[in-house]
């Protein structure tokens, strides 16, 4: 497909810069050119030579979701802009692909396939959730479910470096398991199914590999900073909560089932060979 019959919104976060590599010719736009949550603009757009929407516009800080005076914003952005594209690729007969997160679950299930019933414990993923149902609303879409997301902008790794190289020895979670996924896996797995037209639906797409704690990841970026691992204080979910009262609850379990998207032939690389590669 010719990029150019592309458009990507949010496309400044760091799955949108990830795109704009994938497909440097797409029509790339950030909050300023196209804010997603303006009805009109998004009416009133040119969609003509448009074949393609990836929304990776979102309200993402978790936390801040929680607050109540963000409630309206996080819903306009992450549920009814959400349906404004999916009603203009309806209306154009575009396809629309858009991310949901492994937060629509309570992470009670060891791994999650694309089945399983929403169960969000936070006011972002009950969002993300309801932005999944609007989607659906478009016959021709694809709902990227992600998690632990790795790219060009402010994540884990980076700040781990960050607390590394200040000399801080962080107190991290043990007891929340999954798999990182880096942006350029994310893009490449889009571009896939987008070029074999699999058919329409949810995929779960993050990269291969043992599941583990974010305290493993955090012991091996120490690691690589020529630190000890043992800077890294491991501490449950539950500690961690009853020294830092009003965290947001997370789901235990992010691991999201590959089957599906594998089965499209895309089988992504292993994070730890990803994280591995990053750090040098
Ligand atoms: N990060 C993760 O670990 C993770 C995990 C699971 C799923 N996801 C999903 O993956 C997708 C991409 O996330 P990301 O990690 O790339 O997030 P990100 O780095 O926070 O990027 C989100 C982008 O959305 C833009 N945006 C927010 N409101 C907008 C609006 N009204 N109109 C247009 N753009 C708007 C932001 O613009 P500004 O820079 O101007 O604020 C930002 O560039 C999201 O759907 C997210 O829910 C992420």
């Amino acid at each position: 497909m010719d990029d150019k019959a592309i458009v990507i919104t949010g496309a400044n976060g760091q799955v949108g810069r990830a795109l704009q590599k994938i497909y440097p010719q797409a029509l790339a736009l950030d909050r300023e050119q196209l804010d997603i949550t303006d009805q009109k603009a998004i009416n009133e757009f040119n969609w003509d030579n448009t074949k393609v929407i990836i929304n990776a516009a979102a309200w993402t800080d978790v936390d801040g979701a929680e607050n109540p005076s963000n409630y309206d914003l996080v819903k306009t952005v992450n549920v009814d802009a959400t349906r404004y594209l999916a009603t203009a690729a309806s209306q154009h007969d575009l396809i629309f692909v858009t991310f949901s997160s492994d937060y629509v679950f309570d992470g009670s299930q060891p791994i999650h396939n694309e089945d399983e019933p929403f169960s969000p414990l936070n006011v972002y993923g009950k969002t993300k959730a309801d932005g999944d149902r609007v989607a659906t609303t478009t016959t021709k879409h694809y709902i990227i479910r992600t998690s632990w997301v790795i790219g060009d902008g402010r994540n884990f790794v980076n700040i781990m470096q960050d607390l590394a190289a200040r000399g801080i020895k962080p107190s991290v979670v043990n007891d929340q398991i999954g798999r990182l996924t880096f942006t350029d896996t994310l893009a490449r797995g889009i571009k896939h199914l987008l070029e074999t037209g699999a058919p329409y639906g949810t995929y779960n797409l993050t990269n291969e590999g043992q599941p583990v704690s974010w305290a493993e990841i955090a012991k091996i970026v120490f690691e690589k900073s020529g630190k000890s691992p043992s800077d890294i204080q491991p501490v449950s979910t539950a500690e961690y909560f009853a020294s830092k009262p009003g965290t947001t609850q997370r789901p235990l379990q992010s691991t999201l089932d590959l089957t599906k998207i594998e089965k499209t032939g895309f089988i992504p690389e292993d994070w730890r060979d990803k994280l591995n590669r990053l750090l040098g």
